[in-house]
C-alpha cells in the first residue's frame, strides 16, 4: 500500500490538540485513514458497528466495486473466470495468486483428488445427529471435527501445515456435504471417485446409489462447477471476517473454517438462498405472479419485517455480477432439463423486473444478489433447499482459507480484539440480598 502525501487532520471543537492521520492508497478502490494510533493519541475509539466504514485488513485476493457491480479475483473479472476457467483453476488462483498453467493445474487437481476421502470414523459423528438435523448444523460439526483427525496439519505457523490443511479442506468439503445429505435421506454414503471432475464427483456422491451406475450430466456438471466459482470468495464479508478473527487467535484452520460455516448459515448472509427459495414458494402458493404486488407492498411496509430475500447488498449498489451469471446458468440448466417453464423461475424474473422498476428498491439501490437465482438452479439440479447454504459453504471454503492464510503469512498480524462504547451501569457496590 502507498502512503499518500495528503494526510487526514482530526481537530476537536473542545480545543483538544489536532491529530494527523496517515492516508494510504491501494491498487484500486477507496483510500484508508490509518487510525491505529488514534486511541494512544486521543484516548478515544472510532465507532463503527457493522463496519460500514472500516477496512479490517489489507488484502490482494478479491476486489469489489459496489457501484460498478464489479468483482475481481486476483484482478481477473468474475465473468471471465466463470466462463473461461473451472473451479479448481479458481481455487489455485485464490490460494497462490496466479492462474495455473496446464502442468500446475494437473498437479493441483491430482492433489485435491487424492484427498477427497474422509477418515472412516467421521461417519460416527453423523450418527450423533437426528436424521432431520439441518445440514448446516451437521456441517458445522463435521468441519470442526476435522481438527480431531488431522493433527499433522494444525500448526498454523508452519506453511506446509497450512498448505496441506487447505488441500484437505477443499478436497473433503464436497464429501462431507454429500454425507450430510445422504445421512438426512437415509441413503448409504457414496465414496468419491478419482476419475471424475470436482463437480462431477460431488454430483455423483449426492445422487448416486449403490444400486446402479450414475452418469454425470455434463451440463449439470458445468453448472455446479460455475456455482462453486461464483461463490468462491467475496472480500471481507461476515463469514470471511469471522474466519480471520477466529484464526487470529492461533487456532487450527479446521476450527476457523467451522466458525465461517456457522456464520454463513445466517439468513442475512449465506442462508439467503434458502430463504429466497422459500419466499418464492410462498408467493407461488399465494397465487404466483398475480400476488407479486401484494408481496412487494408487504416488503415496503417496514412493520411487516418482510424482506425481498436475494435482494440488496452491503457493497453492491448495482447489479451483483454473480446474479447475472447465475441467471444464465439457470437458463442453461432449466432448458437442459426441459424445465424452461419452471414457474418459480418465471416468478423470480417477474419479481426482479417489478422490483427494479419500483422506487422503493431503486432509491435504496437494491438489486438481485448472488442468492436470488442460485436457489432455483440448485433446486432444478435436485438439491434440497436445506442444502443450498451447505453448497455455498463448500464453495466458499477456498476463499476462507486463502484469506486466513494471507493473514497468517503477514508477520505484522495480531489477534483481533475490538473495543466498545460502554453504556452500562457505572461502578456500584453489591448489597446483601436482604437489602436488594
Ligand atoms: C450474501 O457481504 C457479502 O459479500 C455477502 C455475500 C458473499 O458473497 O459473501 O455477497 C453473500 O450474503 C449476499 C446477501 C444475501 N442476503 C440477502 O439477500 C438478505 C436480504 N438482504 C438484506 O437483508 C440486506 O440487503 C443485506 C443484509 C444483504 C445488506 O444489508 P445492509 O447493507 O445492512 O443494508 P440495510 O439492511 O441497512 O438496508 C438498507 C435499506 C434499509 O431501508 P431503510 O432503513 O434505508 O429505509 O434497504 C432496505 C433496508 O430496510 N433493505 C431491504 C432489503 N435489503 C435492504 N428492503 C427489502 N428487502 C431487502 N432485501
Amino acid at each position: 500500500m502507498k502512503l499518500q502525501e495528503h494526510k487526514a487532520t482530526l481537530s476537536f471543537s473542545n480545543g483538544a490538540p489536532s491529530v494527523e492521520l496517515p492516508i494510504y492508497s491501494g491498487t484500486v478502490g477507496p483510500d484508508v485513514i490509518d487510525i491505529r494510533k488514534l486511541y494512544a493519541q486521543t484516548g478515544m475509539f472510532t465507532y463503527d458497528p457493522g463496519f460500514l466504514s472500516t477496512a479490517s485488513c489489507q488484502s490482494s485476493i478479491t476486489y469489489i466495486d459496489g457501484d460498478k457491480g464489479e468483482l475481481l479475483y486476483r484482478g481477473y473479472p468474475i465473468e471471465q473466470l466463470a466462463t473461461q476457467c473451472d473451479y479448481l483453476e479458481t481455487c489455485y488462483l485464490l490460494l497462490y495468486g496466479e492462474l495455473p498453467n496446464a502442468a500446475q493445474k494437473a498437479n493441483f487437481t491430482e492433489r485435491v483428488t487424492k484427498h477427497t476421502m474422509v477418515h472412516e470414523q467421521m461417519q460416527f459423528f453423523l450418527r450423533g445427529f437426528r436424521r432431520d438435523a439441518h445440514p448446516m448444523a451437521v456441517l458445522t460439526g463435521l468441519v470442526g471435527a476435522m481438527s480431531a483427525f488431522y493433527h499433522d496439519s494444525t500448526d498454523i505457523n508452519n506453511p506446509e501445515h497450512r498448505e496441506i490443511a487447505a488441500i484437505r479442506l477443499i478436497a473433503k468439503m464436497p464429501t462431507l456435504v454429500a454425507m450430510a445429505y445422504k445421512y438426512g435421506i437415509g441413503q448409504p454414503y457414496i465414496y468419491p471417485r478419482n476419475d471424475l471432475s470436482y463437480a462431477g464427483n460431488f454430483l455423483r456422491m449426492m445422487f448416486a446409489t449403490p444400486c446402479e451406475e450414475y452418469h454425470v450430466n455434463p451440463v449439470l456438471e458445468r453448472a455446479m462447477d460455475r456455482i462453486f466459482t461464483l461463490h468462491a470468495d467475496h472480500e471481507q464479508n461476515a463469514s470471511t471476517s469471522t474466519v480471520r478473527l477466529c484464526g487470529s487467535s492461533g487456532t487450527n484452520p479446521f476450527a476457523a473454517i467451522a466458525a465461517g460455516v456457522a456464520c454463513l448459515w445466517g439468513p442475512a448472509h449465506g442462508g439467503a438462498n434458502e430463504a429466497c427459495l422459500n419466499m418464492l414458494e410462498e408467493i407461488q402458493a399465494m397465487g404466483g405472479v398475480a400476488k407479486i404486488g401484494e408481496f412487494i407492498a408487504k416488503v415496503k411496509d417496514k412493520s411487516s419485517g418482510v424482506r425481498l430475500m436475494g435482494f440488496g447488498h452491503r457493497v453492491y449498489k448495482n447489479y451483483d455480477p454473480r446474479a447475472k451469471l447465475m441467471q444464465e446458468t439457470c437458463n442453461e440448466v432449466l432448458s437442459e432439463l426441459g424445465l424452461e417453464n419452471d414457474p418459480l423461475f418465471a416468478l423470480a424474473k417477474k419479481l426482479e423486473q417489478i422490483a427494479l422498476e419500483d422506487d422503493y428498491f431503486v432509491q435504496r439501490k437494491l438489486y438481485p444478489n448472488v442468492d436470488f437465482y442460485s436457489g432455483i438452479v440448485q433446486r432444478a439440479i435436485g438439491i434440497p433447499v436445506s442444502l443450498f447454504t451447505g453448497i455455498f459453504a463448500l464453495a466458499r471454503t477456498v476463499g476462507w482459507i486463502a484469506q486466513l492464510n494471507e493473514m497468517l503469512a503477514d508477520p505484522e498480524y495480531k489477534i483481533g480484539r475490538p473495543r466498545q462504547l460502554y453504556i452500562g451501569a457505572a461502578r456500584r457496590d453489591v448489597l446483601p440480598i436482604a437489602q436488594r
